[in-house]
C-alpha cells in the first residue's frame, strides 16, 4: 500500500520523505488554509520534495472554470495530480484531464456507486473519506471493502486512495482490505512506529550497554 501525507506542512513532508515513508502528498483547501501559505507557491515546494503525485484541488464548481484552474495547477510540476470533487462537473473535468494524460484524484467519495462513476470517468485515484463516513454513523471500512470488490470485479485501473484516515487501525484495516493508497496526517504516519515493547526494549538495551562501560568508536 502506498502512503501519501495528507498535509501542506512542508517541514512535516520533508521529514517523512527523508525517512522514505511517503509516496505522495494530498492537499485540500482546508489544509492550504491551515498552512497559511500561498497555494501555488506551497504546491510547487511540495512537488519538489516528493517524486510521487501531489494532489492540488480545484475550487470552482463548474466544469469550464475547473478546466481553467486545472490548467494553471498542472503547470506547477509534472507530479501534480488534479483533485476534483465527485460531482457531474468534476467527473467531466476528470474525463477531459485524464484523456489528456493528467493524473486526477476524484475526492469527497462517500458511496460505492460514486466510486463506480469515478472509475468510469477514468480517474487515476478515487478518495473515499473513511473518517468522515464513520463520523456520520456509517462504517467507512465497509465502503473501502465495497469499492475494492467492485473495482476487482471489472478490473478498473482507478486506484483506491483511502482518505480521512484518523488512526493506526484505519491504516491496518485498509492494508488488509487492499486499498492501493492511504493518505493520513503526518502524526498518524509517524505514530505507526510506536510500540510499548519497542520502548521497553530500548530502555533495557541502553541500561545493559551502560553496564558494559564500552562505547562504539565514532568516525
Ligand atoms: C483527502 O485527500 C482529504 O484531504 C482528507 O483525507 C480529508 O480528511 P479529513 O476528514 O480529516 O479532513
Amino acid at each position: 500500500m502506498k502512503f501519501f501525507a495528507d498535509t501542506a506542512d512542508t517541514a512535516a513532508i520533508r521529514e517523512l520523505a527523508e525517512a522514505g515513508l511517503i509516496d505522495g502528498v494530498t492537499t485540500n483547501p482546508s489544509l492550504i488554509h491551515k498552512a497559511g501559505r500561498d497555494f501555488i507557491e506551497v504546491t510547487k515546494e511540495i512537488c519538489a520534495l516528493v517524486d510521487g503525485p501531489v494532489s492540488a484541488e480545484v475550487v470552482a464548481l463548474d466544469h469550464p472554470t475547473m478546466m481553467r484552474e486545472a490548467e494553471t495547477l498542472r503547470k506547477i510540476a509534472d507530479n501534480v495530480c488534479i483533485k476534483v470533487p465527485l460531482t457531474i462537473d468534476g467527473l467531466k473535468t476528470c474525463r477531459a484531464l485524464t484523456g489528456d494524460g493528467t493524473m486526477v484524484n476524484v475526492t469527497l467519495c462517500f458511496s460505492a456507486n460514486q466510486a463506480l462513476l469515478a472509475a468510469k470517468a477514468g480517474a487515476t485515484f478515487v478518495s473515499p473519506f473513511l473518517g468522515r463516513h464513520d463520523d456520520n454513523g456509517w462504517d467507512g471500512l465497509d465502503l473501502i471493502r465495497d469499492i475494492r470488490l467492485i473495482y476487482d470485479n471489472y478490473d478498473f485501473a482507478t486506484e483506491i486512495l483511502a482518505a480521512s484516515i484518523r488512526h493506526s487501525v484505519h491504516v491496518l484495516e485498509c492494508a488488509r482490505i487492499g486499498a492501493d493508497v492511504m493518505t493520513a496526517p503526518p502524526a498518524v504516519i509517524k505514530g505507526l512506529a510506536n510500540h510499548v515493547l519497542t520502548d521497553k526494549g530500548i530502555e533495557g538495551f541502553v541500561a545493559d550497554w551502560a553496564k558494559t562501560g564500552q562505547t562504539i568508536p565514532l568516525d
